[in-house]
């Protein structure tokens, strides 16, 4: 069975940081082959993930559609033999992983036919691997639009505020009225501060939210200011040292999620 992890969460929680930690993992520990969708149309999980995107799959769908529209007959192949090519050609296959970034959802007109195609495109793509980990956009559009397979584990990130989980738990209700089918729902709740004893706790108060709002709790993620320091100076997360406590928040967390990698 095809293993399909998406993050989801709300702007800024740290879906692309848990997303590339990961693909690390599971890079690192040889679990099997990974593609890395990066879902998010301003794509930057390349850049988490040390490695450069020269084509998204939004390029793809507007030169196949000018191809078709000046009358090209795109090389003999049919339009989705075309697309498998393309996509496939788009991959970036570096440092054990191969990456396929999105790009733009839509450009203007109705492109359902050419999404369509797209779509299944990717299925097949996805087929081909071991583990597939899909690093969305804030909100739910991308999971909506059905751009995104069915996922088997779906890890929604959140700070630790009481607004961010109830958002959480929408986020999770949400999901279950799509007819993308969600095999488990787990919550990482990222960034939370330590209270000098080296061991992280949530406040009460959220802890009482997160049953109150249906959510199961995969684990939390220490603010970690190695993190930001990455970030500024535009260093790929994946090379954060293993010490590091965010990695080895995640690698926990990973490793608690029972029998699921
Ligand atoms: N555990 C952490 N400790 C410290 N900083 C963190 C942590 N996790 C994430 N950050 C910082 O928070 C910011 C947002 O992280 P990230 O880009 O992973 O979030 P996101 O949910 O993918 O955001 P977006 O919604 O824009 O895609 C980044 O500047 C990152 O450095
Ligand atoms: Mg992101």
């Amino acid at each position: 069975m095809i293993k399909t992890i998406a993050i989801a969460g709300k702007g800024g929680t740290g879906k692309t940081t848990v997303a590339a930690l990961l693909i690390k993992y599971l890079v690192e520990n040889r679990l099997g082959t990974v593609l890395a969708i990066d879902a998010d149309p301003s794509t930057n999980l390349n850049l988490a993930l040390g490695v450069p995107v020269y084509e998204t799959v939004g390029d793809i769908r507007e030169e196949a559609l000018q191809e078709v529209q000046s009358g090209s007959s795109l090389g003999g192949m049919s339009k989705p033999d075309y697309l498998d090519l393309r996509i496939q050609q788009s991959l970036v296959e570096e440092r054990g992983f191969d990456l396929l970034a999105m790009g733009r959802p839509e450009g203007p007109g109705c492109y359902c036919a050419a999404n369509n195609m797209l779509r299944l495109s990717i299925d097949r793509l996805s087929k081909s691997y071991d583990y597939v980990v899909i690093d969305n956009e804030a909100g739910l559009e991308h999971l909506s639009r059905r751009t995104t397979r069915d996922v088997d584990l779906l890890l929604t990130v959140s700070d630790p505020t009481m607004r961010g989980i109830i958002a959480a738990g929408r986020t999770a209700k949400l999901i279950e009225e799509l007819d993308t089918r969600v095999g488990d729902i787990w919550l990482i709740v990222n960034r939370v501060p330590g209270d000098g004893s080296g061991e992280l706790k949530l406040a009460p108060e959220l802890e009482q939210a997160i049953a109150e709002n249906g959510l199961q709790l995969a684990g939390l993620i220490p603010e970690d200011p190695t993190v930001g320091e990455y970030d500024a100076k535009g260093l790929p997360l994946i090379e954060l040292p293993p010490e590091a406590p965010v990695r080895r928040a995640v690698e926990e967390i990973i490793k608690s999620l029972d029998g699921f990698l």
